[in-house]
């Protein structure tokens, strides 16, 4: 049996955790099933996922501690890189990925949803980064994510603090985009996926690219980056009829991701 799901809804999916008895906590087997639930995404068809947990009570409370509990240097070094080979794939996956945060997005939790390109949450999710009371840093891209998303002095004061933070908090610092009630997550997700699915595949796949890599470069490269990526949008079906369709003022699109 897999801890986590995976159900394609036509242009979109949806990735669910899957473990309630430890609130979706990551250990080993569930790495594994998120990365074979990754497998299954077609690529060529879906154009948006979705990240959520299982129940109304936790999206993922982070790596399972009953399995770092007894670990080496070596095995917690190589249990950071299982997670964080994963995570990274999902973060460079080709299409969006927007995590549906229903409950306690802690440690591993976190950092899971921070690999998606972006965020919303229940009214009662809770972010943290409990991992310095453990005696242990984030290993699962925390350190790395946090600030490059919330800024320095917010993402240290959330990890040496290692204090858990509400909806409300987390949508004023810019951790997540919107907070909704528990009970339309789900729909509220899936409208936002499906919104960005009539998009043209290959233009939305660029802008990911350009945005996550640019981030990355001087603005000169990255400014080059961005020509690039926008100049191989030309002479694509997509672009010939995102286009045609403007001056034929017609809503419809046959968008094919060509
Ligand atoms: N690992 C393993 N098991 C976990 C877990 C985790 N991260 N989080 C919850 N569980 C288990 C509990 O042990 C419990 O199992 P038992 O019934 O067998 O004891 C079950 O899930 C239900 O949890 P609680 O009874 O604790 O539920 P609660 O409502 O009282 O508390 C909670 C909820 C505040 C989230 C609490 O469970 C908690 O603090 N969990 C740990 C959160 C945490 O520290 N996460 C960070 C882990 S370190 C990490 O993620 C490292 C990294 O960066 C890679």
């Amino acid at each position: 049996m897999s801890f986590v799901t995976y159900e394609c809804k036509g242009a979109y999916g949806i990735i669910t955790m899957n473990r309630p008895e430890a609130l979706n906590a990551l250990d080993s087997s569930v790495l594994d099933d998120l990365s074979s639930a990754l497998d299954e995404v077609d690529l060529d068809t879906v154009r948006c996922l979705i990240i959520t947990g299982a129940g109304e009570k936790s999206f993922v409370a982070g790596a399972d501690i009953k399995e770092m509990a007894g670990l080496s240097k070596a095995e917690g070094a190589a249990f950071g890189k299982k997670g964080n080979d994963i995570f990274r794939r999902i973060e460079t996956l080709p299409i969006p990925v927007i995590a549906a945060v229903n409950g306690f997005a802690l440690g591993g939790g976190c950092e899971l949803s921070m690999s998606c390109d972006f965020r919303i949450c229940s009214d009662n999710a809770v972010f943290g980064q409990p991992e310095v009371g453990l005696g242990i840093t984030p290993g699962f891209g925390g350190t790395q994510r946090l600030a490059r998303l919330i800024g320095m002095g917010y993402a240290k004061q959330m990890i040496y603090t290692a204090r858990n933070i509400k909806a409300d908090e987390a949508l004023r610092i810019g951790l997540v985009n919107q907070v909704v009630p528990q009970a339309d997550l789900m729909a509220t997700a899936e409208k936002l996926a499906a919104g960005i699915a009539k998009n043209a595949p290959i233009a939305v796949r660029q802008c990911k690219k350009a945005i996550n890599e640019g981030l990355d470069l001087d603005m000169d490269k990255a400014i080059e980056l961005e020509e690039t990526l926008f100049g191989e949008c030309f002479e694509t079906h997509d672009q010939v009829e995102g286009m045609t369709a403007f001056m034929e003022k017609r809503k419809e699109k046959n968008f094919t991701n060509n």
